[in-house]
């Protein structure tokens, strides 16, 4: 092991404070909390099957969604953590019908950065000992600091995206985050609660082998899609590729990044504009492969130039090695989107 592999990520936040160009407490604190709420939701998650934390809570979120009972507590824990330390003056979670303005105690809330998030991604694969995941994606934002935030604050393109990151909690946990300087992965310790540099400067394949989807939909598919699957499926050269599709995007995302490989959630006739949402799951996803050098699309233009126009939007998304991503850009183009 390399001195840098055993560097902790509260070290590793402290070193690299001064690189980041908005350099201030402000902004390791916030990456400290959200830190200390993966530490909470991990321990959590380890626990499903023992405690009474699996299965539906019994409600649906504003996107018509069941909400399951970990969707709900990991929800809590990141608003808890972010708003007790009065670290942000915003949030927007995929579980909150809309975003929560932070005022804080005084109400002279100074901080400057929002926070977007999917708190637990693959809900549904948490029943079944399957890894989920935590998505967060921080901004500037845009209203003057100290006056309450507003929608403007939230929708932003992803290029404006100052930080952005997954945990995973899979046969370890990791956490993987940029601040546009690179992509590190960090494990956690779970005897000690601390989480080292084990994956420094990660990099995505420019060609990868991998291509996941969910293919059961393939009737439901636009033609472009349906075209670049039965590429993926021909031999030739590097094909047949291989089909690995676990049904979490950050165990999806996670695994691609570390082999190589194309993420592709379309639009169908049952989900015309896709499935993911653009804010909390696309854009993070977006910065971090593009950090890593790869590519992420709505299969005709880059995700993170498309200027929303409500939280809980959605968006088609073809995202991973560039050339892969590329080659599906090119059968998509056959057919212009409506
Ligand atoms: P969430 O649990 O946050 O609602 O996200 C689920 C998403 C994503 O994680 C996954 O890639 C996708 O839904 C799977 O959808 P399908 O079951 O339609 O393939
Ligand atoms: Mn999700
Ligand atoms: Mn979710």
């Amino acid at each position: 092991m390399t001195t840098e592999r055993n560097q902790t990520l509260g070290e590793f936040i402290i070193d690299k404070q001064e690189d980041f160009m908005y350099s201030s407490g402000e902004f390791t604190r916030l990456i400290n909390s959200l830190r200390l709420a993966a530490k909470v939701v991990s321990h959590q998650v380890n626990q499903a099957g023992l405690v009474d934390i699996v299965g539906a809570f019994g409600k649906e979120n504003v996107q018509g969604e069941q909400q399951q009972k970990l969707d709900v507590y990991a929800n809590e824990v990141f608003i808890k953590t972010l708003v007790n330390r009065e670290i942000v003056c915003g949030i927007a979670s995929e579980e909150e019908d809309d975003f929560i303005a932070i005022q804080g105690k005084k109400g002279n809330n100074e901080n400057k950065y929002v926070v977007l998030m999917d708190p637990l991604d693959g809900s549904s694969n948490i029943d079944v000992n399957v890894s989920v995941g935590t998505i967060f994606s921080i901004y500037r934002r845009v209203t003057p600091i100290g006056t309450p935030v507003t929608q403007e604050d939230f929708l932003q393109k992803g290029a404006n995206q100052v930080a952005a990151g997954y945990i995973v909690y899979g046969s370890s946990t990791m956490l993987v985050y940029t601040t546009g300087n690179g992509v590190n992965g960090f494990t956690l310790n779970p005897a000690i609660g601390t989480f080292y540099l084990s994956h420094p400067n990660m990099k995505i394949k420019e060609d990868g082998n991998i291509y996941s989807i969910n293919e059961g939909n393939y009737v439901h598919f636009p033609q472009g899609v349906k075209d670049y699957i039965k590429y993926c499926q021909a031999e030739e050269g590097e094909r047949p590729y291989t089909s690995r599709y676990i049904g979490s995007l950050v165990s999806d995302i996670h695994r691609n990044i570390l082999k190589g490989g194309i993420y592709i959630y379309p639009t169908s006739t049952k989900a015309p504009k896709g499935k993911l949402r653009l804010l909390y799951e696309c854009n993070p996803i977006a910065y971090i492969i593009e950090q890593a050098g790869g590519k992420a699309s709505d299969g005709y233009s880059r995700i993170m130039d498309i200027e929303p126009t409500e939280l809980h939007q959605r968006v088609p998304f073809f995202c991973g090695s560039k050339n892969m991503v590329e080659k599906a850009e090119e059968f998509m183009s056959q057919y212009p989107a409506k």
